[in-house]
């Protein structure tokens, strides 16, 4: 899935959005690990229970802890709003809240947790403040024009974007609260972790809520004197600003081993608006290079716009469902959502062990066609097929396209795979539910073959 790093139009270069369009796809985006059984974690709404972000595990004395209650997260009603602008279905929404990174025996909140803990034994003699339990719903301007991005780019479409008004959304990713924790002022080096939403496929290794840990240091304005008013690239040749990148690639390298043993690891530049420069660290796993993390020196007018242009520092921002898949060899991102005790039962705090699959119901392929209209969205479309059948949609993937040259009308196949985790499913109830996808997705003016 990777293209070319160096994309101008980049965003998030790691990940987003749908990692069609952009480079690497890190912060989300994870392969199955080899000979594991493939499955779908069913979210049951009913059970959004409210998180106790005061279970946070991290009480060591070199970090601070900042939560505040995020059961008020839990309430679809927050983010269903009647405005024109609203794209938050309600499955979505039911998602928001769970908490699922500050739940100590979850595999999310393990990993969040063991990353903390590398953080607050580091002997920079730094304290990292935490925070996780920040509102989902943030403004454009946080998400990004604080951390410049541009106005037209594609990633605030609301192709990609969910939309609780105009100006208000569910973060895209945890960099959305990185401005403003700057420019409170409580601490010069923090931790960011939370839920974010990206719309995009479903399958095992997309989902479109999923968890990010952003992190952050400043460094102390003595050790920056020599650089002191450069800005551009005189800013970035200085020695300081390099002696910044060091440190952040040595705090990263040594957090991956911290968590998967020694590893190889290779650096390569990225491109991120907020940071300059920008790197993404790959590691070596099973043989396969995978992308772990994006991070870079925070661009000094991200810097200025949070009114803390008189300071330099790191960011970095890691994707925790991508990390616990490879540590607990989860097979499928949806499983970090379920409730099934076969499942959450066999997790606890502290402890990294290899998930062990449970047995499958068999699956039912359905396939549709249409011909597209001009301005298809193919997102509105899977979105359209998970509000009518949930998750037991396990995978929807585009099996044709052809464009017919007389009618100049392209046409697209879609294999869709329905699976339960919980029942075998009968052909009558899938085919009613493909039946009602057919007449529906009318509505997205594509006409049904
Ligand atoms: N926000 C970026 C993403 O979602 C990751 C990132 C964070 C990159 C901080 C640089 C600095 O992909």
């Amino acid at each position: 899935m990777k293209i070319s790093t160096f994309v101008a139009i980049s965003m998030f270069a790691l990940s987003f959005p749908a990692c069609h369009s952009f480079s690497s796809c890190a912060t989300r985006h994870v392969p199955a690990p080899r000979g594991v059984v493939l499955r779908s974690a069913a979210v049951d709404e009913s059970s959004s229970s409210p998180s106790s972000s005061s279970s946070s595990s991290s009480s060591s004395s070199s970090t601070a802890l900042t939560t505040t209650t995020s059961s008020i997260y839990a309430d679809p009603s927050r983010y269903l709003s009647s405005h024109p602008s609203n794209n938050v279905p309600p499955h979505i929404a039911a998602l928001v809240g769970r908490g699922l990174h500050v739940r100590p025996d979850h595999p999310i909140g393990i990993v969040r947790a063991k990353i903390q803990e590398y953080f607050a034994n580091l002997d920079d003699g730094v304290t990292y403040r935490i925070y996780d339990a920040e509102d989902p719903i943030v403004t454009t301007t946080q998400c990004f024009d604080d951390l410049r991005i541009p106005p037209d780019h594609p990633g605030r479409s609301p192709s990609d974007t969910y939309y609780v008004t105009d100006t208000t959304l569910l973060r895209t990713h945890t960099s959305a609260h990185q401005s403003e924790h700057l420019r409170s002022g409580d601490a010069d080096a923090f931790l960011c972790a939370g839920d974010v939403y990206r719309r995009d496929e479903i399958d095992s290794s997309h989902y479109p809520a999923f968890h990010q840990l952003e992190g952050v240091k400043l460094f102390p304005v003595e050790q920056m004197r020599g650089a002191e008013g450069l800005r551009g690239d005189e800013w970035t040749d200085s020695s300081e600003c390099k002696a910044i990148a060091a440190d952040l690639k040595s705090t990263l390298e040594g957090l991956m081993d911290h968590l998967f043993g020694e590893t190889e690891k290779r650096w390569s530049e990225d491109y991120f608006p907020f940071t300059t420069p920008s790197y993404e660290l790959e590691i070596k796993y099973e043989g396969r290079w995978l992308e772990v993390l994006g991070c870079g020196v925070i661009h000094e007018e991200v810097l200025d716009m949070s009114s803390r242009g008189d300071r330099r520092g790191w960011a970095f921002g890691l994707g925790l469902e991508r990390l616990a898949m490879i540590l607990f060899e989860i097979p499928d991102i949806r499983l970090f959502w379920t409730d099934d005790a076969r499942f959450v039962g066999q997790f606890k705090e502290g402890k990294i062990r290899k998930f062990v699959p449970y047995s499958k119901y068999p699956p039912v392929y359905k396939d549709i066609a249409f011909w597209i209209p001009e301005n298809y969205i193919e997102n509105d479309f899977y979105e359209m097929a998970r509000g009518i059948a949930g998750d037991i949609i396990e995978r929807m993937e585009m099996i044709d396209e052809f464009t017919n040259a007389k009618k100049g009308k392209t046409s697209k196949c879609y294999r869709i795979t329905y699976r339960s985790m919980d029942r075998s499913l009968t052909n009558e109830e899938v085919d009613a539910l493909q039946d009602e996808l057919r007449v529906k997705v009318e509505n997205l003016g594509v006409e049904v073959r």
